[in-house]
């Protein structure tokens, strides 16, 4: 299956069983919204979980984009990503966890064909506040799946304070297919969670009490490219036919190591969708996170070739992004905010060197002398030393 498809065995599925499709999307969270982008498929749907009725009624999906930059540090890797998305599912007070975890393990058997001898289940064992899942226990036995109890790791929190409760996650084997399963979730990281199913019917009060919602939901969320990479035998996302154009039209245009590749793959299609998403380059907020991931491309590219530039991305690489997530945004307004941010980063080395080239930078650097750099001259740290380097 490709991912369009899987999206949409994922689409129908919910649909035939009365859910309505939320208008995922944006980027973007809501103006009352203190974060700066959306973290996952149920961030927009906060409100409701809390007990908001939502207009399009207490059976919900979504495909939500998300963007993280926690993990900025881990791109390059074969599955961290800074802009990715979530399929996800609600129960707004309508059914209970039992049938949510029902459907969950009817599609991935029956509509994405993941035979159950690859699945194995974790669920909250219980600690000294809340008693074991029984209920997601004995559904998965009936089921007649392994289930792995845990504490910690089947408790669902975002926050200090707000919504929690306990999960039951599904997970699904990917070691070598001709070798059975070994070991469990906890113990093999063969075992790949692909679906969090999450009985929120908690919320943690500021003075650490913890109250029952008086009108308890189920929250499911997937990361799409995580079960794209799963569904189609990958063994890292760039694998997968969500990054085909890239991983085809990039390394012969520049030639970088696997993991650069995967860093200018990562960060230039996460940039292209924040500005469809209508964020410019700036040097605060969301303007900085997207000024962040071009320059960081850049300076990749820079490394062992300045003479690279982001004029030469193909077309079509900006199309299938835009496509993708669909976005309206032309490709025309989308390559002019990177290559403005291009030139004004060159501009920026150029002075760097310059101010570099002074004596009393000639040798080591002290932190003072980095603080300096970057408050007076805009030079983050990275950059001074690239630019130092030989
Ligand atoms: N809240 C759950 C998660 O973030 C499911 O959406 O994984």
């Amino acid at each position: 299956m490709n991912t369009d498809q899987i999206v949409r065995t994922f689409t129908d599925w919910f649909r035939e069983r009365g859910h309505e499709p939320v208008n995922g999307g944006t980027l973007l969270p809501s103006p009352s919204d203190p974060v700066l982008f959306t973290t996952s498929g149920m961030h927009p749907l906060t409100p409701y979980l809390e007990g908001r009725p939502h207009p399009q009624g207490r059976r919900l999906i979504s495909l939500q984009r998300c963007l993280r930059t926690t993990d900025l540090d881990e791109v390059g890797d074969r599955t961290h990503l800074t802009v990715f998305e979530m399929l996800g599912s609600w129960s707004l007070g309508d059914y209970g966890h039992s049938q949510s975890l029902r459907w969950g393990y009817e599609l991935l058997r029956g509509g994405f064909g993941i035979p159950p001898g690859r699945m194995y289940v974790t669920v909250f064992g219980g600690d000294d506040e809340v008693g074991p899942d029984i209920e997601s226990l004995d559904t998965w036995r009936e089921l007649g799946l392994p289930v792995e109890p845990t504490r910690d790791e089947n408790w669902w929190s975002h926050d200090p304070v707000g919504l929690c409760g306990p999960d039951s996650e599904i997970f699904v084997w990917t070691g070598d297919p001709g070798t059975p399963p070994q070991g469990t979730p906890t113990s093999d990281p063969r075992w790949v969670e692909v679906w969090n199913h999450v009985s929120m019917r908690y919320r943690r009060e500021s003075d650490g009490s913890l109250q029952p919602l008086q009108r308890p939901g189920i929250d499911t969320g997937m990361g799409l490219e995580r079960l794209v990479t799963v569904l189609q035998g990958h063994n890292s996302v760039y694998d997968s036919d969500l990054f085909e154009p890239w991983t085809r039209l990039l390394p012969p245009l520049w030639n970088l190591d696997e993991t650069s590749t995967r860093l200018v793959c990562d960060h230039l299609r996460s940039g292209i969708v924040v500005i469809g998403d209508g964020v410019r380059p700036s040097n605060a907020g969301r303007g900085y996170v997207l000024r962040r991931l071009i320059r960081r491309v850049l300076t990749t590219l820079w490394r062992d070739d300045p003479s690279r530039t982001l004029s030469d991305l193909p077309d079509e690489l900006l199309r299938h992004t835009l496509d993708h997530f669909r976005q309206p945004l032309g490709t025309g307004p989308v390559r002019e905010v990177l290559l403005d941010e291009e030139r004004r980063f060159d501009r920026l080395l150029e002075r760097g060197r310059r101010v570099l080239g002074r004596p009393e930078f000639n040798g080591p650097l002290s932190d003072e002398d980095y603080h300096y750099l970057h408050d007076t001259h805009g030079l983050p740290r990275e950059l001074v030393t690239t630019l130092r380097t030989p």
